[in-house]
């Protein structure tokens, strides 16, 4: 599994098996988050089998079951931080996901995590992780049309590549499927805003790293 079929076969999962991850998949999995740290100059953080983060009550009524893995994604209390917490937590999401894991996002239903903060620093958000009851099923769309704009006459002279970055943008999670992300292409430049919303700047970096995956073009 490459990448972009990693796309097209996440969905959130939130019941998940007793099964532990095996060692080796830890340190496959530890790698891609210590280049994306690197790269992103993020502190995220694996915990593995620590399950008193969703043993809870909020944890059990937004039905996760299981999660004994998470990742939590903490980084300097910056303004971009939501942002690079969506993009690079997703390269993380997809990495698992070709090692045979599930995950979900998790902005509201989890308890106290066991991440390092230093100070200057804040939890942007938790990605539960495991081996799957089920592997999700796909969620509801907003039509295509609705997630951009361009500055182009008619819908043929759009490129390939931008409607196959779209595509995979609108297979992004993004909380509660709110889909407030919106590209635009304009003079041959990508770009990407977001509406209001909840973790809306988390989603749009998500859904930047699923475009930038399936069009091989960068979102400025
Ligand atoms: C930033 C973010 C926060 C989320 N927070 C929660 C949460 O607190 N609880 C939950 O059950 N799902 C949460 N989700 C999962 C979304 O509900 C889910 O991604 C969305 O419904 C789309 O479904 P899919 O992930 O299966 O494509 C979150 C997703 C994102 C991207």
């Amino acid at each position: 599994m490459n990448e972009l079929e990693a796309i097209s076969a996440r969905h959130s999962v939130r019941q998940y098996l007793e099964k532990p991850i095996e060692n080796d998949v830890r340190q496959k999995l530890q790698a891609v988050v210590d280049e994306a740290n690197r790269e992103g100059g993020l502190s995220m953080q694996l915990l593995f089998d620590e399950p008193k983060c969703f043993d809870n009550l909020i944890a059990h009524y937004g039905s996760f079951r299981n999660v004994s893995n998470y990742l939590a994604i903490v980084g300097a209390d910056t303004p971009d931080l939501d942002r690079k917490a969506g993009y690079y937590g997703e390269k993380v999401v997809l990495a698992a996901q070709m090692m045979g894991l599930n995950s979900c996002w998790v902005a509201m239903s989890h308890g106290k995590t066991k991440a390092r903060i230093e100070k200057g620093e804040r939890l942007a958000i938790v990605i539960a992780l495991g081996y799957g009851a089920t592997q999700g099923r796909p969620h509801k769309s907003k039509p295509l049309e609705k997630l951009y704009s361009t500055d182009l006459a008619s819908q043929d002279q759009i490129p390939q590549w931008f409607m196959d970055g779209m595509k995979a943008a609108q297979l992004a999670p993004t909380a509660i499927n709110q889909q407030k992300f919106r590209f635009t292409l304009a003079n041959g430049q990508v770009s990407a805003t977001t509406g209001a919303g909840p973790c809306a700047n988390i989603d749009l970096g998500i859904a930047s790293y699923h475009f930038e995956v399936a069009s091989g073009h960068k979102v400025g």
